[in-house]
């Protein structure tokens, strides 16, 4: 196969080399075996699974991981990734493999379900309880637009209708980078052009071509970073009334999805709901939920 990629800094070295470093391009190309390998290792840490067809997709974004470890092949790379200094290397490669795309309001019809179904019915359960708690996770939140449209929905209309339930949204992701910007608050044009105007009135505030949240909707969002695929940091997370795990099911394979429900099934209470993505089905993945359909959305319900 014609090798594809080209890498600056690295070349045989030479007296002068080790004086001057040079700047000398070198071809690299990721071989089937070495993107086998790759491939499993990435799946064995995360459950993201790169069919055959990705290759080029993973053969990219691993080429700028390797010209910034100043190292020179993909079999490198995958030998720093294996080896103990290679640790803090694996949070890199997640946020460089992870795909994250996402924005607010992106799916109105499972908001709506939550806030005109569910909030209420699982609360008409909780009328006697002193101090109410409704857990909501955003499971894999990227720049955080989910979990801030269900903080506005909170804000706007749960709490006020609700006054004594103590209403607490989680938000995580395996990506650190994208927490970091979630956590920041500030976007552009793309993520907020589905929020209705009202809205964007009141909680962002225009700087050229930044939208900046309000404190206020951000103050209602804890993150934290969860890998999905990991059973230890899954247990972190229980009694939740609420997940939404959407869009990020298509990356994994099935048993990977398996794992990973089974997981999101655990930190659910009993009655709890789990929002997956429009295109998304539990279908051959788990029997464990009822599969509830409300006027316009689908969800999956612990029974
Ligand atoms: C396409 S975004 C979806 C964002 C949002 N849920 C939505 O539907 O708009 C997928 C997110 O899943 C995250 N992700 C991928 N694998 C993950 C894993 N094993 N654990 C946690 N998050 C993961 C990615 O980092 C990315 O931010």
């Amino acid at each position: 196969m014609a090798a594809r990629l080209f890498q600056f800094g690295a070349g045989k070295p030479t007296e002068e080399s080790k004086e001057v470093k040079k700047i000398v391009p070198v071809k690299m190309e990721l071989s089937d075996n070495t993107f086998n390998e790759l491939r499993n290792f990435i799946y064995d840490q995360c459950g993201i699974y790169y069919t055959d067809n990705k290759k080029y997709l993973l053969e990219g974004r691993i080429a700028k991981r390797i010209s910034t470890n100043k190292l020179s092949s993909f079999e490198e790379y995958l030998n720093f990734l294996r080896s103990p200094m290679g640790r803090n290397e694996l949070n890199e490669l997640f946020d460089a493999i992870t795909i994250n795309e996402t924005y607010f309001f992106r799916a109105p019809q499972q908001f709506e379900a939550f806030e005109t179904h569910i909030v209420p019915e699982i609360l008409s359960t909780r009328q006697n309880l002193f101090n109410p708690v409704f857990r909501i996770w955003s499971a894999a939140a990227s720049t955080g637009e989910e979990a801030y449209t269900l903080a506005m929905i909170v804000a706007e209309k749960l709490r006020p209708m609700y006054p004594r339930v103590q209403f607490q949204i989680l938000a995580s992701d395996i990506n650190k980078s994208v927490l970091e910007q979630a956590q920041q608050g500030v976007y552009k044009e793309y993520s907020i052009r589905n929020v209705p105007p009202h809205l964007l009135k009141k909680y962002f505030k225009q700087q050229g071509t930044n939208y900046v949240l309000s404190d206020e909707i951000k103050q209602m969002v804890k993150f934290m970073n969860i890998n999905l695929y990991d059973a230890q940091q899954m247990r972190t997370v229980a009694n939740c009334d609420v997940i939404f795990c959407c869009n990020v099911l298509i990356y994994f394979d099935m048993p990977s999805k398996q794992q990973v429900v089974t997981h999101l099934y655990n930190s659910l209470n009993k009655g709890g709901y789990l929002f997956i993505g429009y295109s998304e089905s539990l279908h051959g993945i788990s029997k464990a939920f009822k599969l509830v359909h409300f006027p316009k959305a689908m969800a999956y319900q612990k029974e």
